[in-house]
């Protein structure tokens, strides 16, 4: 008995010793490898009802920047209804994902500007617990930015008030101490709210990947984006070597472009055939349709691949669903993975995300291959 504990706890102590020991390959290949830069945001959510909404000209499913008829929301929010803080901004939320799913700390780096006040110190802590080395740019005058995130029937709406998140400049990024980060990492990932922030910061970012041959990643992140940043986003977009979106954002751009076509796959396709700055990779497009099979364009052929089904009881709320599958799907791309298991970690942490309240997660991921495989069917279209 004695020499079976003991046994054990000398087998438990070594297997213990090699799993804190000092980095092993792996992981130092991955040290720093994803570098994200964005619009940290303290997300403010809360339930409401649709006089809320309808006072103040709000629509579900919608993902807008605040105007001046959106000032006194948040009080009355807060006055109203039971309101939550959480740290957020979408790449963020995929960064700090990416993170959970590789369990290694510091492989992920993001880069954004914050108050110097109490929301901004909350979001520096949240960042560094979860393993993000976080390099913020800390405005003297402007609050940490806020998003209202109003929630109705497991539907919700974001209106974003981005304060210090705008004043985020390229000097920042050009300090040695952040630029070695850029150096550092072999991927970047930023959403495209950021265009209506920082676009030379980005430029910064794409002309580095493209002259190193590194993976240079965007989102389409929103109608309005598409619509009022088209310039920007058409700047960026030769260096994109990854481009993902959703079904409705992906639409938006084809309108926006003057294609004549409402379907995803095509306008998918489309995307990954539009001119590259640099040849070193092709370009993939990757299209998130809710439920529905999540469409991956590239060497001009469409493969959907399926989701993980979730029964409607087991839903809570599908805000973040979108950040987290890019931060799945990262966290395998990182490690040089096939497009195929990016996606299926994509579908896992989004179908993790789903099922709790915001863009929230357990302590460790529990992505277990075997439990994750679905059919894949394959289906091809033409390219023109
Ligand atoms: N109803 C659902 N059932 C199962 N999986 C879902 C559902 N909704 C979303 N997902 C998962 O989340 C992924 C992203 O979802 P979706 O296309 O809705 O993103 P989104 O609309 O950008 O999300 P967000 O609400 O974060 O903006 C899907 O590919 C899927 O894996
Ligand atoms: C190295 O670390 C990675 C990441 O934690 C782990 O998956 C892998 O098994 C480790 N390899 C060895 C040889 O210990
Ligand atoms: C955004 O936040 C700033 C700083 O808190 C505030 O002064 C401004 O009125 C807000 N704007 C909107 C449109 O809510
Ligand atoms: C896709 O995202 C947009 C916001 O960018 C949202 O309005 C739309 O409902 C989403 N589409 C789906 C199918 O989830
Ligand atoms: C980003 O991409 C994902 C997956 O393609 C999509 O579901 C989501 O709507 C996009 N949104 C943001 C905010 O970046």
């Amino acid at each position: 008995m004695l020499y079976t504990t003991l046994s054990l706890s000398l087998s438990l102590s070594l297997s213990l010793s090699l799993f804190i020991s000092p980095m092993n390959n792996t992981k130092m290949a991955l040290e720093g490898i994803l570098l994200g830069m964005g619009n940290p945001l303290l997300d403010i959510s809360a339930v409401v009802d649709d006089d809320f909404l309808q006072k103040y000209d709000i629509k579900l499913n919608n993902a807008i920047l605040a105007e001046d008829k959106h000032i006194p929301m948040y009080d009355e929010m807060a006055s109203k209804y039971t309101v939550e803080f959480t740290a957020g901004g979408a790449t963020q939320n995929s960064i700090r994902v990416a993170q959970w799913m590789l369990q290694i700390p510091g492989a992920t780096s993001y880069m954004g500007c914050i108050g110097k006040d109490k929301f901004g110190e909350e979001m520096k802590k949240n960042s560094m617990k979860a393993g993000v080395n976080v390099h913020y740019y800390e405005d003297e005058a402007a609050p940490t930015g806020t998003c209202a995130v109003c929630v109705v029937g497991g539907e919700r709406s974001l209106i974003a008030n981005l304060s210090a998140a705008n004043c985020y400049k390229s000097e920042h990024l050009k300090r040695p101490e952040n630029w070695a980060l850029v150096e550092k990492a072999k991927y970047f990932y930023i959403a495209g709210f950021f265009l209506t922030v920082s676009p030379e910061s980005i430029m910064l970012v794409a002309q580095h990947a493209a002259a190193n041959n590194k993976i240079f990643m965007m989102n389409l992140s929103a109608p309005f984006i598409c619509e009022f940043f088209k310039d920007v986003q058409e700047n960026a977009l030769p260096y994109m070597d990854y481009v993902f979106g959703n079904e409705t954002e992906a639409r938006t751009f084809a309108k926006v472009h003057g294609w004549e076509t409402e379907n995803v796959e095509e306008i998918a396709l489309k995307i990954s055939q539009w001119p590259k700055a640099s040849g070193a990779h092709k370009r993939i497009t990757v299209i998130t349709q809710g439920a529905d099979p999540v469409v991956v364009a590239e060497d001009g052929k469409v493969k959907l691949f399926p989701v993980i089904l979730l029964p409607k009881e087991k839903l809570v709320d599908t805000n973040g669903a979108g950040d987290a599958f890019v931060g799945g799907f990262l966290s395998q791309l990182v490690q040089e993975k096939p497009i195929e298991d990016c996606v299926r970690a994509g579908c896992y942490a989004a179908n993790v995300i789903i099922q709790r309240s915001g863009c929230t997660y357990p302590e460790k991921p529990d992505f277990s291959w075997r439990l994750l495989s679905p059919i894949r069917k394959f289906h091809y279209i033409r390219s023109e």
